[in-house]
């Protein structure tokens, strides 16, 4: 008997970007030290990727101008990859000094959201990538790229697939090897998210192994958005701990998907993770402790009112 659910992966990758993601949009300051600590729960949790910080410029988020302290003093895992974000050749040059093995870029799919968030046209930064993916590839380092507001931006509204897919195209014929498609303002809805993979998938060059999604939760269709992301046989899906953070150029953009509440479905539909979702509850409460606020994940929650 056929079922909805045949095209569903028996296993996914999480790609955590809590302590990245998440802590460059939170108000308060969060000392050094405790950041290192909540990276090294999230790990131990089995979460196979930690995307760690930014190698951005502190002017632009002051949040993570530690990064150098904080990725110099993780104690790594072996299996575990600890990617940072890279907005050009300065950052990665901090990168490197830091020890750092994996890396991610970031560009938009609409002009005018690249121009507020990085300062560039999106042609602009691509070509300022060029460099850093050289020098990544030189090094053996593999190399994400992100792409925001796929779904929609604050200041333009719809988006073109196609420029989807003429980003993504480009960013692979540099030597990137992953894509994260991002929903960064919280406006998809399962329909459209078939509709976009059908045209980025059906593209050159583009297959699911390389396509992850990135939704964020601002109006609670995330997990829809996943669902029917996994009906289309993708993979890699990014989370952020306790659905911590947003982007500060996307007005709005408050809440990435909680890796809680994605482990909690993905467990029940019986799709393997390697992550312990009482672990990443307990690094979530850790950081809670510092953020001023309790971190708005339904799952993460539900378990510390029932404590
Ligand atoms: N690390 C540290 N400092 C950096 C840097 C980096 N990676 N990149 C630039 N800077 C510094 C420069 O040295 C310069 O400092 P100075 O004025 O003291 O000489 C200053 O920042 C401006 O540099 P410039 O090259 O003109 O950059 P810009 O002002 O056009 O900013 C970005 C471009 C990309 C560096 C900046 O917009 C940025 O870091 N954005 C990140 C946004 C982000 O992370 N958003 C969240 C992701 S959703
Ligand atoms: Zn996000």
């Amino acid at each position: 008997m056929s079922s909805s659910f045949d095209n569903v992966p028996a296993a996914v990758r999480i790609v955590e970007v809590g302590p990245r993601d998440g802590l460059q949009n939170e108000k308060v300051a969060i000392p050094t030290p405790q950041k290192i600590q909540f990276v090294q729960m999230l790990a131990s949790a089995g979460l196979p990727v930690v995307e760690v910080t930014s190698f951005v410029s502190p002017r632009a988020i002051p949040q993570l101008s530690d990064a150098d302290t904080v990725m110099s003093n993780i104690t790594r895992l072996p299996g575990t990859a600890y990617p940072v974000l890279i907005p050009n050749i300065k950052g990665m040059q901090r990168a490197l000094a830091t020890g750092v093995r994996s890396i991610a870029v970031f560009t938009a799919a609409s002009e005018s959201f690249a121009r507020h968030n990085i300062n560039a046209s999106i042609a602009e930064s691509l070509a300022n990538f060029r460099p850093v993916v050289a020098l990544a590839q030189q090094e053996d380092i593999p190399v994400r790229g992100y792409i925001s507001t796929v779904f929609g931006c604050p200041y333009e509204g719809a988006v073109d697939p196609q420029r989807v897919v003429a980003v993504a195209q480009e960013l692979l014929a540099m030597g990137v090897q992953e894509l994260s498609l991002g929903d960064t303002i919280g406006v998809a809805t399962p329909r459209q998210v078939e509709n976009v993979l059908d045209i980025v998938l059906a593209a050159n060059d583009i297959t699911r192994e390389i396509v992850g999604v990135h939704f964020h939760d601002t109006r609670g269709t995330a997990l829809a958005n996943v669902l029917i992301s996994l009906q289309m046989g993708i993979t890699t899906i990014d989370a952020a701990a306790g659905g911590l953070g947003g982007c500060p150029y996307a007005p709005g953009a408050s809440g990435n998907l909680a890796t809680e509440d994605l482990l909690y479905m993905l467990h029940g539909m019986g799709i393997q993770t390697g992550v312990d979702l009482e672990k990443v509850v307990a690094a979530t409460r850790y950081i809670a402790a510092y953020l001023g606020h309790t971190p708005t994940g339904k799952y993460y929650q539900a378990a510390v009112s029932s404590r």
